[in-house]
């Protein structure tokens, strides 16, 4: 995976700088071609000749003392990926606010490859209010962060904080280079439909958005251009185009213009809207209005009816046993159904985590874990990607 791939290097300055000479090391053993970009103070806990001689070629250090005229968006374009490791709380902040006033930093902003953050500092710096919230701003831009973890830290503290080893982030970029789905679309619906009673008031059901949106950014990081229909205002999946839509008539016709490779339907669909919507709203004085229900349109079931090679996977929310998924999943025509009891704690709307069961369209069934919603989804992306011997 990484045998022949381009990386940068970026190196900080926190006390966990020595290892990234063994990063290098570890990296170029895996094949990569490594260049690396110090901060200055990078340079006052490590050599920039340790990694000239590790990788052969001299860092980037500074960016007007290099005989090249532009330095910073050479390194940025040259890249695959970038790993910066050790991340400061400081060159966290400066990812997270676009301010390039280093050579690492410019080349963060510059460059359209990929990039894997290993944080390290104290505990306390860690948990300061002002790094989660860069810490969200920078993983809301697509990037990747891996640790920082429990340990020993620079003075014999001990806590939060302590950098990813090298191995580990070795293992973590192949997975950010991994790219399946790349040149591949995919329709993903979620979140619950909103069918209107009146302007004001609508019929609705419990479903977040979550378990879609993590399935989009799951098919977005493995490369695919990512259609995401939704109902929910979670922010978009990096990588993702969404469309925001309410009721089930409004994602269908969003549904219609796009033109998959995968359909994910994870949305809650409404079975039922009212008839007609009241033009003004409903009064009390006048009453309980009586409710006249009629079916939507099956958005899932218009897809496969396209009749296209399209590969098809739909949710089956159940508040019972398996056994009405897996009737479903043989009579609309999916490739693949996943099924959640919505009533089992740990598991469907609102949470983080499910607990899902894959149903084949031939009735075999795989129960899966408790698992993040995030791991569900990267997990499912895996196997369509591999259905498609990707
Ligand atoms: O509602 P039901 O459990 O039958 O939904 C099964 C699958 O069909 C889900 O993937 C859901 O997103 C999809 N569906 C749809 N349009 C509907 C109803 C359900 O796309 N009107």
């Amino acid at each position: 995976m990484l045998s022949g791939r381009r990386v940068v290097l970026g190196v900080s300055g926190g006390v966990a700088a020595y290892k990234s000479a063994y990063l290098a090391r570890r990296l170029l053993e895996a094949g990569a071609e490594v260049r690396v970009v110090m901060t200055p103070a990078a340079q006052r806990f490590i050599g920039a000749q340790t990694f000239a001689s590790l990788t052969g070629s001299h860092p980037l250090t500074d960016l007007f003392e290099d005989p090249s005229v532009s330095p910073h968006t050479e390194l940025a374009r040259w890249a695959e990926l970038v790993i910066v490791a050790p991340a400061t709380a400081a060159t966290i902040a400066r990812l997270a606010h676009g301010i390039a006033d280093n050579a690492l930093a410019a080349t963060l902003l510059a460059t359209r490859a990929p990039v894997v953050l290993a944080p390290a500092m104290h505990t306390e710096m860690w948990e300061h209010p002002a790094t989660r919230r860069n810490i969200s701003l920078i993983e809301a831009d697509g990037h990747r962060i891996i640790g920082p973890f429990s340990g020993e830290l620079a003075g014999g503290d001990v806590g939060i904080g302590r950098v990813a080893e090298p191995e580990e982030i070795v293992e973590f970029a192949k997975t950010v280079l991994h790219r399946p789905l790349e040149g591949l679309t995919v329709l993903v619906t979620a979140g619950g439909t909103r069918e209107a009673l009146d302007p004001v008031r609508y019929l609705g059901n419990r479903s977040s958005g979550k378990m879609g949106h993590a399935i989009a950014a799951a098919a977005a990081q493995r490369g695919a251009h990512v259609e995401l229909v939704t109902t929910s205002s979670l922010p978009a999946p990096p990588g993702a185009n969404v469309h925001r839509v309410e009721s089930a008539q409004e994602m269908l016709e969003a549904v219609e213009k796009i033109h998959p490779d995968i359909a994910v339907f994870a949305a809650a669909v409404a079975d039922f809207r009212p008839a007609q919507a009241a033009q003004d709203k409903l009064s009390r004085s006048d009453g309980p209005p009586t409710l006249v229900l009629e079916p939507t349109p099956d958005i899932l079931a218009s897809v496969v009816a396209r009749g296209d090679d399209i590969f098809v996977v739909g949710f089956a929310a159940e508040t019972g046993g398996v056994e009405r998924a897996i009737e479903k999943a043989k009579r609309k025509g999916v490739d693949l159904m996943v099924y959640n009891d919505v009533t089992a704690p740990g598991s469907g709307f609102g949470t983080d985590t499910n607990q899902v069961t894959l149903i084949e369209p031939d009735g075999t069934v795989d129960r899966w874990p408790q698992l993040s919603k995030a791991e569900v989804a990267s997990r499912l992306m895996e196997i369509v990607a591999n259905r498609l011997g990707r």
